[in-house]
């Protein structure tokens, strides 16, 4: 990607599990000053906070949220605030006033600014009539106000790139899987919590029961699909803001073995709670075939590249190595 088209980039959400690390991604490809991490009121991790230019700010409030992007004359949004699935559904009105209000306020400066927007939706656009394979054009009806976000939100950016050209993407990312910040308060958090877990405790007590299967990825996967999406060329692009990706599809008892083959004595139990419902509503796998046509994506991570590479990082962060 040319320094040319994309020159001053604004990352909201950047204090969330994959702003902190998008952020960092975006400073190795970027001159780091011109990569702009955005948070409300969850701290910078201190990496991100000590290596580049920081704002504060609400995408609720448009007149805010316009002033930090003039103040920094941004051309570029990765735009991640958002509230997920079960945040949302402890608090639907929040959930819809921060994933859609705040969406379209971001698409409102987007259009006026002619800025590139990346706007990541989530496989919580599926319901519990999707297939066990989601296809890429399926039917959309999700039993969470997250997912009712996320699928409006598509076809918002959908609007707006039919209506004002704004070059809006995104990704229906699966679970995702990472070491280097907490999640923000999802469904699939179970996936990351279980390595906690193991190494802390040598045992997880798991929210969801062990045949519970979804879409998950490790979070270098998705980095570098979201990347890979912003630098592809627009002519190539037949969808534009709900790409399905996919890299792994495991039951929450397979992950729980995989870590047990390499963590000894390791023991996990399950008490299903409300948040079974949700992952019931979600498909097992997605079918990512427009993704891969349309703009080369293929992941490099399986469940056991995936298993290996956390339990490596955590264990040196917990100086058990
Ligand atoms: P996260 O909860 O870790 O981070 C979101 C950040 O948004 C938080 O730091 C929060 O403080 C901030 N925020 C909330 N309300 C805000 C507001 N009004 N103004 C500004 N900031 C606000 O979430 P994440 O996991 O990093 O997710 C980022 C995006 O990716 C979201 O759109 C989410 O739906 C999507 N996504 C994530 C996953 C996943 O597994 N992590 C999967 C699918 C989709
Ligand atoms: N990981 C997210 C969640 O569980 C999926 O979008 O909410």
């Amino acid at each position: 990607m040319s320094t040319r088209e994309q020159k001053r980039i604004l990352v909201t959400g950047a204090a969330g599990q994959i702003g902190t690390e998008l952020v960092l991604a975006l400073r190795e490809r970027f001159p780091a000053g011109d990569v702009v991490a955005m948070y409300r009121s969850s701290p910078l991790s201190p990496e991100v906070a000590a290596g580049g230019p920081s704002a504060v700010g609400d995408v609720t409030d448009v007149n805010a949220y316009a002033q930090v992007v003039a103040e920094h004359n941004i051309d570029t949004v990765y735009h991640l605030a958002a509230i997920l699935s079960v945040g949302g559904e402890q608090n639907p009105t929040l959930c819809y006033d921060v994933n859609l209000n705040g969406l379209r306020n971001v698409l409102e400066v987007a259009r006026e600014r002619e800025q590139r927007l990346f706007c990541p939706s989530s496989i919580a656009v599926f319901g519990p009539d999707t297939p066990a394979v989601a296809p890429q054009d399926a039917p959309l009806h999700p039993t969470t106000m997250y997912g009712v976000t996320k699928v409006a939100g598509e076809i918002l950016c959908d609007y707006y790139f039919q209506r004002y050209g704004v070059d809006a993407r995104g990704l229906r990312y699966p679970g995702l899987i990472s070491w280097q910040a907490p999640p923000g308060g999802g469904t699939t958090d179970y996936a990351i919590a279980i390595f906690h877990g193991a190494l802390q405790d040598g045992s997880y007590e798991c929210f969801v029961g062990p045949e519970t299967r979804l879409p998950m990825m490790y979070m270098q996967d998705a980095l570098a699909g979201t990347l890979d999406l912003m630098n592809a060329p627009l002519k190539a692009l037949k969808h534009h803001a709900d790409f399905n990706i996919g890299a792994m599809s495991f039951s929450a008892q397979e992950l729980a073995d995989a870590i047990a083959a390499r963590v000894t004595g390791f023991e996990c139990r399950y008490a299903p709670d409300a948040r079974q419902a949700i992952a019931d509503s979600w498909p097992d796998a997605v079918d990512d075939s427009a993704a891969r046509d349309e703009w080369g994506w293929s992941p490099r991570f399986g469940l056991d590249e995936m298993v290996d590479d956390m339990l490596e990082n955590l264990r040196h962060g917990l100086g058990k190595e």
